[in-house]
C-alpha cells in the first residue's frame, strides 16, 4: 500500500502526518507500507518513520548508502520511498537526485515513470528502464508505473500501449532484476480525475500485464511480481479493488496525503 505525495508538505507537515498516521497503521501487518513524499522532505519521514540510522563509512560512499539503505529496515514498518531517481550514479544533471542520494537518507523505494513525469516531463520508457536500473543498482525497489491516456483506451488501444510501454521499458531488464520490481498500474485518466478504474477494468489490465510477463520471463514470475493499481483510490473504494486477486495492492495520491484517510486504505 503506497502512498506518492506528489509536490505536496514540507519537512513539517510530513511529521505531523506521521505522528498522526503512526499509531494507526502500528498494527498493520498484512501489507508492506510505503509512503513517497518529495525528496525534501525524505529525512524528515525516515525519521519519523523512525527507520533512520547514521550511515557508516565517509559521506555519500556507496558503501555508507548501502549501510544505510540495510539499517533502514529497522524502526517501524512504514518504508520510505523517492517519487524518481537519476540513472547516474552522480555527475553533471542539474535537479536530479542519483540512488545512492536517496539510499543515503534512508528510504528503500522509487518510483519510476509515474505519468505525471512521463506527460510534463518528457519521461519515456527508455529513461524508465534506465532509471529502474539505477534503482537496483544501488538496493532501492523500483515501482515501475504504467498506464494509457483516455484516447488510447477510447480507441480501443489499451493493451497495446501497455504491452509497448512492457517491452520498450522494464522487459529490458534480466529475469534477476524483474523479481525485485513491482510495477503500478494507473490508467492515466483515473489519476486525480476522481474516475477511478471499476474494480473489473483496473483487474483486466493488470491480467494483461501479467500475461505479458508470463510470456517473457515465465510463470513464476508472472505469480510473483506486484501489481499495484492507481488512480483516485479512496478509503471508500479500496476494499473493492483489493478484492479483486489481480490487484496485490495500490498506489495513491490525493488520499494519501490524509493520514486517517490513508491509514484506512491501508486498513482496507
Ligand atoms: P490519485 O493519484 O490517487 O490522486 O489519483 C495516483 C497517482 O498518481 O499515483
Amino acid at each position: 500500500m503506497a502512498g506518492n505525495w506528489k509536490m505536496y508538505k514540507t519537512p513539517a507537515e510530513t511529521t505531523a502526518f506521521f505522528e498522526k498516521f503512526r499509531p494507526l497503521v502500528e498494527k498493520s501487518e498484512h501489507c508492506e507500507i510505503v509512503i513517497c513524499p518529495p525528496f525534501t522532505s525524505l529525512v524528515a519521514a525516515v525519521d519519523a518513520a523512525k527507520n533512520r540510522v547514521r550511515p557508516i563509512g565517509p559521506a555519500g560512499s556507496v558503501s555508507a548508502a548501502v549501510a544505510a539503505a540495510v539499517d533502514a529496515t529497522k524502526g517501524t514498518r512504514i518504508r520510505i520511498g523517492a517519487q524518481n531517481i537519476g540513472w547516474a550514479k552522480e555527475g553533471a544533471f542539474t535537479g536530479e537526485i542519483s540512488g545512492p542520494m536517496i539510499v543515503a537518507v534512508g528510504a528503500t523505494y522509487a518510483i519510476v515513470g509515474h505519468s505525471e513525469r512521463r506527460q510534463y516531463f518528457n519521461e519515456t520508457d527508455e529513461t524508465v528502464l534506465k532509471r529502474t536500473q539505477a534503482a537496483l543498482e544501488f538496493g532501492l525497489t523500483p515501482i515501475v508505473c504504467v498506464g494509457e491516456r483516455l484516447e488510447e483506451r477510447e480507441c480501443g488501444n489499451t493493451d497495446a500501449v501497455l504491452v509497448g510501454q512492457c517491452h520498450k521499458g522494464i522487459f529490458g531488464l534480466t529475469g534477476q532484476q524483474f523479481a525485485k520490481i513491482a510495477i503500478a498500474y494507473e490508467p492515466v485518466w483515473a489519476i486525480g480525475t476522481g474516475k477511478t478504474a471499476t474494480p473489473e477494468i483496473a483487474a483486466d489490465a493488470h491480467r494483461t500485464i501479467r500475461g505479458q510477463v508470463r510470456e517473457k520471463f515465465g510463470k513464476e514470475a508472472a505469480d510473483a511480481i506486484r501489481i499495484l493499481y492507481g488512480g483516485s483510490v479512496k478509503p471508500d473504494n479500496a476494499r473493492t479493488l483489493m478484492a479483486q486477486p489481480e490487484i496485490d495492492g495500490v498506489l495513491v495520491g490525493g488520499a494519501s496525503l490524509d493520514p486517517v484517510g490513508f491509514a484506512s486504505i491501508v486498513n482496507f
